[in-house]
């Protein structure tokens, strides 16, 4: 079993690398990234790539798996159309390859919320990959949408730091109704990632929040 992991540098992509070199089902991973990783294993092949250029790379993107966390934020892209870029054009771009290269199935890290007619861009454009993604016809296909995601980022991200912040102090506001809207480590997240490409289903799978949790135990 090769998997193939985008966004192998962020908050979830570096935890799927790291549960997937430890996890005895998984031969080989290839982490595509923008600049190399500080991290070297012999079943692991870091493949650094152009986004723009992605195409140029797809004999290299060959795996039975493809995970995909890649993501950015909109104050990080600095415009919507730059976020787009990232979060549409290029995920859409990968899975294309990996259709071709004939990848069985897709796992994607989506949102909470998506919603491709949504006023808001970020769930708007989240349902619009979720949608496009789901077009290409993976055997599997599953969609993650998890709440606020916790965990240890590189960089300065003072937004998703303070949403931590008060979501420690009111945890016991997600109990009932609100459950479902509980944040989410994201280390937990990439366990369930790399369990949903074992799982027996076939089709698309949409799972959402609170379900994750429990993805993320078998
Ligand atoms: N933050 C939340 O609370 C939340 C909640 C639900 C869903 N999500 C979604 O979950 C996904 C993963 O989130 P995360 O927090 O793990 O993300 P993250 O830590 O910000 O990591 C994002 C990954 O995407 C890569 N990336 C970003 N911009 C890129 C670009 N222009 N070209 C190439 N690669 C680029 C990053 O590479 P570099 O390391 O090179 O920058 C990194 O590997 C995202 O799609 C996000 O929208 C987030």
């Amino acid at each position: 079993m090769t998997v193939l992991i985008l966004g192998a540098t962020g908050l979830v992509g570096a935890k799927c690398v790291q549960h997937s070199l430890a996890d005895t089902r998984i031969d080989r991973v290839i982490a595509v990234t923008r600049r190399p990783m500080d991290t070297s294993h012999p079943k692991l092949t870091n493949l650094i790539v152009d986004y723009e250029h992605l195409e140029d790379y797809a004999d290299g993107m060959r795996a039975d798996a493809v995970l995909s966390a890649l993501g950015t934020t909109l104050k990080q892209a600095g415009s919507p159309s730059k976020f787009r870029r990232v979060d549409y054009d290029y995920q859409l771009r990968a899975a294309e390859i990996a259709r071709k290269n004939g990848t069985k199935t897709f796992v994607l890290l989506s949102s909470g919320g998506a919603d491709a007619k949504s006023v808001l861009l970020y769930t708007k454009v989240k349902g619009q990959i979720e949608a496009a993604i789901t077009k290409l016809g993976f055997d599997r296909l599953a969609i993650l949408r998890p709440s606020l995601l916790l965990g240890e980022r590189q960089g300065h991200r003072p937004a998703e730091a303070m949403a931590t912040w008060v979501s420690d102090r009111l945890s016991f506001v997600f109990t009932g109704a609100l459950k479902r809207f509980k944040p989410i480590e994201g280390d937990i997240v990439a366990q369930a990632m790399i369990n949903a490409v074992q799982k027996p289903y076939t089709g698309v799978r949409l799972v959402e929040n609170l379900e994750i949790f429990t993805w993320a135990k078998s």
